[in-house]
């Protein structure tokens, strides 16, 4: 910490011990809303702060920074992702934001090909038919689901995440088509994946798997018009943001058998989840784990306490968003 200098850390709900003990290491004071800290509590806690440690749940907008005050330095986003955070805002404030990106590749991948898997697989239909008691017998026409080999799977953003989630699928695929800003020469050498527009992704694929970055640019990627181009059988799983995706045109989907199935991390208005996709068939629904390994979330607090340390202490971070 530099001498006289303001060295208290808001970590507006919990730090992992990875992220903590270097905090505490180079002496700087933690405080902690927890889990279930509200605006108003973390608006009382903020004054005097130099740095806010944030998770994906809270909204860092104009009302907490001058809360905070002159003195706030960093926003260290606990998270890939920063929808959550004001970037305009902190910009106008001289706030710097960073973020955890790289750490949480494999387990977000893994996660999105695990869901990928079960939604083809019917894994919760056929969970529930066994724990209900409903099971009589090895039936060879029941719970028949989409066989992934030699499928096109589509990946909606090839960034990290996506790429990751690209050589996962690579053995199974038959085609691998990516939407991306750019088209990534790489990934066509390396992996033969194929650039498309996301209307033609959505028509040839099919899985479909999103692995774009929340916000408003990206808000309702996927809504009734893009689903009814999707195959009939076609799986879309997104472990990214839950506004990509229109929550009630998917479940009339999955009702109306417009899709197949879909597997899903994330929701529009988290922790709630639309009680439309709560109700709809052939849907697998995980409550936002993609990262939730213990390799990926140590690694994840651990950057995001290196990233406020770095700021605090007069350095470029590690990871900086702006
Ligand atoms: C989690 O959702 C993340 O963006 O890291």
């Amino acid at each position: 910490m530099e001498s006289g200098s303001n060295n208290v850390v808001l970590i507006c709900r919990v730090l992992l011990p990875a992220g903590r003990s270097l905090l505490a290491e180079e002496g700087f004071e933690l405080r902690e809303g927890g889990l279930d800290a509200t605006p108003d509590e973390l608006l009382s806690l903020a004054p005097g702060c130099a740095a806010i440690v944030a998770d994906p749940t809270v909204p860092i907008g104009p009302e907490l920074l001058d809360a905070a005050g002159p003195g706030l330095r960093v926003v260290a986003n606990f998270a890939v992702g920063y929808d959550n955070v004001d970037l305009a805002a902190c910009r106008e404030r001289g706030v710097a934001v960073t973020n955890t990106p790289g750490v949480l590749t494999n387990a977000t991948a893994e996660l999105a090909l695990g869901l990928t898997v079960a939604a083809a697989r019917r894994a919760r239909e056929a969970e529930d038919t066994l724990r209900e008691g409903r099971w009589t017998g090895w039936d060879p026409g029941a719970l028949l689901g989409l066989e992934l080999s030699g499928c096109t799977f589509g990946v909606v953003g090839l960034g990290r995440i996506g790429g990751r989630y690209a050589q996962l699928v690579r053995p199974l695929a038959d085609t691998l088509l990516y939407t991306a800003r750019s088209p990534k020469p790489d990934a066509e050498s390396d992996l033969g994946a194929e650039h498309a527009e996301l209307p033609e992704l959505l028509e040839r694929s099919d899985v479909v798997s999103l692995h774009a970055p929340g916000g408003d640019a990206t808000r309702h990627l996927i809504g009734s018009s893009e689903l009814e181009r999707m195959k009939t059988h076609a799986v879309l799983v997104n472990t990214a943001r839950g506004t990509l995706v229109d929550s009630r045109a998917l479940a009339s989907a999955l009702e109306a058998g417009s899709i197949g199935a879909a597997g899903l991390d994330v929701y529009e208005g988290e922790p709630g989840v639309p009680q439309a996709l709560l109700d709809a068939p052939r849907c697998v629904l995980l409550p936002h784990i993609g990262s939730a390994t213990h390799t990926s979330r140590d690694g994840m607090a651990a950057l995001a306490a290196r990233n406020a340390i770095a700021v605090l202490q007069g350095h470029d971070p590690p990871n900086p968003v702006i």
